[in-house]
């Protein structure tokens, strides 16, 4: 067996990746065809990493199957949509007991009704709700009715953040961003932030804000942060929007609770679909019955789907049966538990990584300590993540390129100790090429 700790990190990559190619034969084929059709073969951004996908054909439980056979034990959960795993029976049931009364009702619905209204129990910022297709959409929505509502255009948002395809602001402003009239904050940054939203107050219609950044590391809004927001936007009469679209799932009524913080809107998304494509939007009862089609100047709101049965039943199905407020607290103690474990996991082999996040939402870091906002983060050398992305993979553990993990209910504690031995006994392999990283 060579001696993997003498390997440079371009030996190491390449045995990784022959390793990769040798094991998923199936997997390239197919991502070749889709480049036919597809540019890059990919229709999903997130879902591309080098040298190519594998191709997931089935999943059961907290296991999927790539074409080649390959099984996966899976740590992503969807980028925490999935959190009810592949082939949970409650949500299963409910997809099919819907289908029996028929696919396309186009008028209210039951389900709709009674998830709105579970909905606006959990989480009380949400005086009234509507659903949409996407957490992007959601954002759209808010971010437009925020506009509408204060007669304003600036929105603030923050560096590093994620609010959908439309709203990317990792390390710079996408030239294929909705076009709003964005001022970019810096995360975390109690004074520069006060002193922008002092500057603008009188033009910014609303701040859109992760209380914890998903996308952009699972990095924590520190509450004094947070505070300051909330201050601020009531100083200016400023819409202050909590997009929790992932973090909902932190605590029964979202990370605002845990906060105790109350936005004046939310915007949702991912598992409160109980899989199926979902977004919401709610918030304070004056700024949402700006949607009441009763009123001669109502605002509109379309979209076909959004009440489609399956999705209401799917979605009501997981928040009213499964995911109770006692499931969330127990879910997020393991997570917090599982993300301890691989932090004590480091600390005996005396890497500098971090796994940051809070309960059931975590990211893999190439540093010591969790960057308080985008430019805190260090720059990793992308031959390291691929690395170590494609060794987890070839572990039969699915996780992000990015280090990103989202945990589904059905990850028993067997899963949790397989992954932490896998990830011991990888950084017993490449810990010293992190170490020389830096
Ligand atoms: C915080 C956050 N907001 C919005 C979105 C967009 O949601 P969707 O992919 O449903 O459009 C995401 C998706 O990852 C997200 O993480």
């Amino acid at each position: 067996m060579t001696d993997q700790k003498k390997l440079d990190i371009d030996t190491a990559l390449g045995i990784a990746v022959a390793h990769y190619r040798q094991k998923t034969p199936k997997s390239r084929a197919h991502y070749d065809q889709a480049c036919d059709a597809m540019p890059g073969g990919n229709t999903r951004t997130v879902l591309h990493y080098d040298p190519y996908p594998v191709t997931i054909s089935k999943g059961a439980g907290c296991i999927v199957w790539d074409l080649d056979g390959n099984q996966y034990t899976d740590f992503l959960g969807e980028y925490s949509a999935g959190l009810y795993g592949h082939s949970n029976p409650a949500i299963a049931e409910a997809v099919v007991g819907a289908l029996d009364q028929g696919i396309v009702l186009c008028a209210p619905n039951r389900y709709e009704t009674e998830l709105a209204g579970l909905l606006c129990k959990r989480f009380p910022s949400c005086e009234r709700l509507r659903f949409c297709n996407s957490g992007t959409e959601a954002n759209l929505m808010a971010v437009s009715a925020a506009k509408v509502y204060t007669g304003r255009n600036k929105i603030v948002v923050f560096d590093g953040a994620y609010h959908g395809g439309v709203f990317y602001f990792a390390g710079h402003h996408s030239p294929a961003n909705a076009p709003f009239e964005f001022l970019i904050g810096e995360f975390n940054n109690v004074e520069k932030s006060a002193a922008m939203i002092q500057n603008h107050g009188a033009d910014i219609a609303a701040i859109l804000i992760e209380p914890m950044q998903g996308a952009g590391g699972c990095i924590p809004g520190e509450p004094e942060f947070l505070r300051t927001l909330r201050e601020s936007a009531d100083r200016h009469g400023i819409v202050l929007i909590f997009d929790e679209v992932m973090t909902s799932r932190l605590a029964p009524g979202g990370l605002q609770e845990k906060l105790n913080l109350t936005p004046d809107m939310t915007t949702f998304g991912k598992y409160l679909g109980g899989g199926l494509s979902f977004g919401a939007f709610g918030g304070r009862q004056d700024i949402m019955d700006l949607f009441d089609p009763r009123r001669v100047d109502a605002l509109p709101h379309a979209g076909t789907f959004n009440n489609n049965v399956l999705t209401m039943a799917a979605g009501l199905a997981g928040l009213r049966d499964i995911y109770t407020p006692e499931r969330a607290i127990s879910h997020n103690r393991l997570g917090d538990e599982f993300r301890n474990n691989l932090n004590r996991v480091i600390a005996e082999h005396d890497v500098p990584m971090t796994v940051s996040g809070i309960g059931s939402l975590m990211c893999i870091h190439f540093q010591s300590e969790t960057p308080r906002c985008t430019n805190d983060s260090v720059k990793v050398d992308p031959r390291l993540s691929t690395l170590f992305h494609l060794e987890m993979l070839l572990a039969g553990l699915y996780i992000a390129d990015r280090g990103y993990m989202s945990l589904s209910l059905a990850l028993e504690k067997e899963d949790y100790e397989t992954f932490v031995s896998g990830f011991d006994h990888l950084l017993s392999r490449h810990g010293g090429l992190v170490r020389e990283s830096q």
